[in-house]
């Protein structure tokens, strides 16, 4: 058993279980089970402070993908840039519909590099799917340019970056459609699957509410091919108690990063992420090791530390992928190769002690002496 977890949701839960049990029991109270009151409050509050017009609560992540890509009218053919240094939910809803994603490299930080994206741009290109990864801001100002100059759709897939910002803009704002997760691990969680899609455009709103929901217009009235992606009310109500909260865990995340920081900038042989104020919120704490991860990851076990690698496989070189021609053979990507070999995620969420902290990076030092 780890001392440290990655991520440890009953320390959050015990916080706020007295607010919560009211919620749950009001909303099973009220049968509002699928959609509901609840979802309402949290699409309008949620909105409110990413700083948005309109906000679709849905079943996950991985959905809010799909009705964004179905509702800005992705075809099989259609190519769609992105980067392979996500989690897979960024790209199947893609490979469903039939088109081809296209992998642009990174930069040192994980995030796609922009400068690479212009020269993979043909005809055939439709969207570009912009990740924070980690929560680290991707240069929004350079890709959105780049959309519009080449009349491009644009996506942010948020679902590691609730509340960062870039220029005092939130992510979710530069996207003609925006995506967030709310799986459980999140910086902000559900207590299951859960996501919302985020939107200045009212005839995207109006198109993706009637995706989610059957492509309903009344009850039994199915104007448009739709899916059943609605999000839970029990979900909606576990996420308002949780939102009035994510500012202060965010400001803690940033807190920790700068602590891990401070203490390790010495160190040889490691490169640290860059810590500004909510331009990235820490979803995780990505360092890179300049070689034996593996040995330093299994000494860090050993000490009951629940470090993670994110991601062990970019996405072009996954099995799923490989094969296929937008995998490897067809488009080699040195940066996230070389990335994805040397990453290790050290533990961070809000609760995490400083006697714990301690303890991390004192073996994690010592790791790296020995190892790294
Ligand atoms: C970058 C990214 N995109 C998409 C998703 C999919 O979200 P979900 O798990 O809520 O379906 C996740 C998280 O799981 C993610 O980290």
């Amino acid at each position: 058993m780890n001392r440290i977890k990655l991520v440890d949701l009953q320390r959050q839960y015990d916080t706020i279980k007295n607010e919560l049990r009211e919620a749950i029991d009001r909303t099973i109270g009220n049968t509002d089970f699928i959609l509901g009151s609840e979802v309402e409050r949290f699409e309008k509050n949620f909105a409110e402070m990413i700083g948005i017009p309109y906000a679709i609560g849905v079943s996950s992540g991985t959905s809010a993908l799909l009705l964004s890509y179905l509702a800005l009218g992705v075809d099989p053919g259609d190519k769609i840039i992105t980067t392979p240094n996500t989690f897979i939910a960024t790209v199947e809803p893609l490979i469903l519909l039939g088109a081809e994603p296209i992998f642009v490299d990174i930069k040192d930080d994980g995030n796609i590099n922009e400068d690479l994206i212009e020269e993979r741009i043909d005809n055939g290109v439709k969207g570009i799917v912009a990740v924070h990864i980690y929560g680290k801001m991707v240069n929004m100002k350079k890709i959105r340019a780049i959309a519009d100059r080449h009349n491009l759709f644009l996506v942010e897939d948020c679902a590691q970056a609730h509340l960062a910002e870039s220029d005092g803009v939130k992510a979710g704002n530069f996207g003609d459609i925006s995506c967030f997760s709310f799986y459980p691990g999140k910086n902000l969680g559900a207590y299951g699957d859960a996501g919302v899609i985020v939107t200045h455009n009212k005839d995207h709103y109006e198109k993706l509410k009637m995706l989610r929901n059957h492509g309903r217009k009344t009850k039994y009235e199915h104007t448009i091919n739709g899916l059943g992606e609605r999000m839970d009310g029990l979900q909606g109500a576990i996420l308002n108690v949780k939102l009035k909260y994510l500012e202060r865990w965010t400001k803690r995340r940033i807190e920790i990063a700068k602590i891990y920081n401070e203490n390790l900038k010495n160190i040889a042989n490691i490169d640290l992420p860059e810590v500004k104020d909510f331009e990235h919120v820490f979803h995780l704490y990505v360092v890179k090791v300049k070689k034996n991860r593996d040995k330093i990851l299994n000494y860090l076990k050993e000490k009951g530390i629940g470090a993670g690698i994110h991601y062990p496989i970019p996405l072009h070189m996954q099995p799923v992928y490989y094969n296929r021609k937008y995998g490897k053979k067809y488009n080699d990507l040195p940066v996230s190769e070389d990335f994805a070999g040397r990453v290790i995620s050290l533990p961070l969420f809000p609760e995490i002690l400083n006697t714990e902290i301690k303890f991390l990076l004192k073996e994690f030092k010592n790791a790296v002496k020995k190892f790294g």
